[in-house]
């Protein structure tokens, strides 16, 4: 798996499975820029990425403004001269039981999850097309495979992900892109921290493999779809979950 050189974008890098993605590809020998809504984690995790030798550049972004994706993009790429890599992994929960979701709640996890992917690979395809080659990796979950109480708005914007990935794969294939995602099972980060204990146990017993899964396990995944060697699969969705899910 040789791209050195190469130049990526891992939205929602500051922290969790992004910062382990962008430390995967850095170790590669990939440029990365770590677009963020939080500018003071996404600064600190690419300020970190410089002892391995690559670029690397912390931006503030939030992912569901449009306006603000494509001014993120052309500065990348002035910064990098080009964009190989995007990983489209900014993601929110805001649980609670259908009865009880308010409509704000539907709606910022559809735009940060979902229309967030649609924005990015818009601006990072118009770049890949002109030099005919890309890699997409999307960012799904076991959520939009399963389904998970309390998480209505969250596994359909999961789900979406998944339509999105295939229908841009299709688009896209005849101009060296691919794009491809990867569902995470129970992954011990931020996100996972805030569930209840017992959920938590809960969960575990439901894992073939036992235990929850590290950011490295999903990391190791995505660099593989990134990669060049990885360039005859497109539209696929790899899952991460410890057998969760089959
Ligand atoms: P996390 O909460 O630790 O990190 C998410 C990152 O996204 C944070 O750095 C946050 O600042 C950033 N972010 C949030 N809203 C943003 C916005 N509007 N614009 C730009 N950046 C934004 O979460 P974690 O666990 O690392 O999750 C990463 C991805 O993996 C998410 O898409 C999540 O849905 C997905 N995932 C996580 C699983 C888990 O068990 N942790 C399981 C399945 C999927």
């Amino acid at each position: 798996m040789d791209f050195t050189g190469q130049a990526a974008i891992v939205t929602g890098g500051g922290r969790g499975i992004g910062r382990a993605i962008a430390e995967k590809l850095a170790q590669k020998g990939v440029h990365v820029a770590i677009a963020d809504i939080n500018p003071d984690e996404a600064i600190e995790a690419a300020a970190s990425l410089t002892s391995l030798g690559v670029k690397a550049m912390g931006i503030k972004l939030d992912v569901s403004k449009a306006e603000e994706v494509k001014k993120v993009f052309e500065d990348v790429r002035k910064e990098f001269n080009k964009i190989d890599i995007l990983v489209n992994n900014a993601g929110i929960t805001k649980d609670t039981l259908l009865l009880r979701m308010k409509e704000e709640d539907w709606d910022s996890v559809m735009d940060i999850n979902l229309k967030s992917v649609f924005l990015c690979s818009r601006e990072a395809i118009k770049e890949m097309s002109q030099r005919r080659y890309g890699r997409i990796v999307n960012i799904s979950s076991v959520a939009a495979f399963m389904g998970n109480p309390g998480q209505a708005n969250y596994s359909a914007s999961k789900a979406g992900i998944v339509g999105l990935t295939k229908t841009i794969a299709r688009e896209y294939a005849s101009r060296g892109i691919t794009v491809n995602a990867v569902a995470p099972g129970f992954i011990q980060t931020a996100m996972t921290d805030i569930l209840p204990e017992k959920v938590k146990e809960e969960v575990k017993k439901q894992i073939p493999l036992g235990g929850l899964g590290t950011v490295e396990d999903v990391a190791n995944a995505v660099v593989f779809l990134a990669s060049p060697d990885s360039g005859y699969i497109t539209g696929q969705v790899i899952h991460v979950n410890g057998g969760m899910y089959m």
